[in-house]
């Protein structure tokens, strides 16, 4: 199935650029982050790629251009670590603009009465201590600054409705969009915008990881599912929507959970 790239006019709209913002996304050495990362840096931002594959982000860093991208070890679960990431940012760049909490692992894939429950404390590690540590140090330090500062949290389709991922992973992301929307008061008050985007299946090594099949295999399955034909989603129609709310272009959006799903969660399913 052929899918336009839609990274490819991604700096036509001026209105979308980042130019002198500095942004750290969370999980950027693969899959969504990375795409995410590669857009910003393409309209002019610095970006922080803060993950726990240390070789992959150091590789993705400096394709990107160590003159705007560097990478920051940093484990999402460990406040210390996020703490040291938001101050490395600030310290090195002098300012940070945008956090993008992205970082996530499918966790166990069984229903809730098979459910191992210190894997559901893993996967609400990673996806809800890590967003919520994310959200808490950057929006410090913005606030320290000033900066009218934007918030991205990647949560996804299966933070709508039940059945679009495993059980751990539905609720770590619907209470992803619980820590959104409980955050928009406290940071509004600081002229601090947060959102949420919902991505569909894109096939990632985390999507990839639920099924053992290759990307291309998970690719056409998604696409059997898909309501909207004639496109693939890829991880760039994602970033596309991160950039947006990174962006000036959506100033006075925020609580927003921007669903990228072609309709899925609004049709009815068998
Ligand atoms: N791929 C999809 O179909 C899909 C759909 C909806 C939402 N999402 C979400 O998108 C986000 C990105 O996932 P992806 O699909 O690009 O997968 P991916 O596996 O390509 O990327 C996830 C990244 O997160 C990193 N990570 C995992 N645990 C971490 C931790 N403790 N600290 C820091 N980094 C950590 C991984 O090392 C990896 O680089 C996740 O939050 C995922 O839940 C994915």
């Amino acid at each position: 199935m052929a899918s336009s790239d839609s990274n490819s006019n991604s700096n036509s709209n001026s209105m979308l650029r980042l130019e002198g913002k500095v942004a750290i996304i969370t999980g950027a050495a693969s899959g969504i982050g990375e795409a995410t990362a590669r857009l910003f840096a393409a309209h002019g931002a610095t970006v922080v790629i803060a993950d726990v594959q240390d070789q992959l982000g150091e590789a993705v860093a400096a394709s990107i251009g160590l003159h705007k991208s560097s990478y920051k070890h940093c484990d999402v679960t460990d406040e210390k670590q996020v703490e040291e990431t938001v101050d490395y940012t600030v310290g090195k760049y002098g300012r940070l603009d945008i956090m993008h909490g992205n970082a996530g692992i499918l966790g166990p894939i069984e229903g809730v009465m098979d459910m191992d429950l210190t894997q559901l404390d893993r996967t609400l590690a990673v996806h809800v201590r890590g967003t919520a540590a994310s959200i808490k140090h950057a929006a410090r330090a913005m606030r320290a600054s000033g900066t009218r500062g934007s918030i991205i949290c990647t949560a996804s389709v299966a933070a709508r409705q039940g059945n679009l991922g495993p059980a751990a992973y539905t609720t770590a992301k619907h209470a992803v969009i619980g820590l959104m929307r409980s955050a928009v008061s406290d940071l509004g008050a600081h002229g601090i915008r947060i959102n949420c985007i919902s991505p569909y299946g894109v096939a990632t090594p985390l999507a990839c990881s639920f099924s053992g099949k290759a990307p291309e295999e998970v690719e056409d399955d998604f696409y059997e599912t898909a309501v909207l034909k004639g496109v693939v989603l890829k991880g760039g129609h994602v970033a596309q929507a991160a950039l947006f709310l990174a962006s000036d272009a959506s100033e006075y959006i925020s609580g927003h959970d921007l669903v990228i799903d072609g309709g899925v969660t609004v049709v009815l399913r068998e």
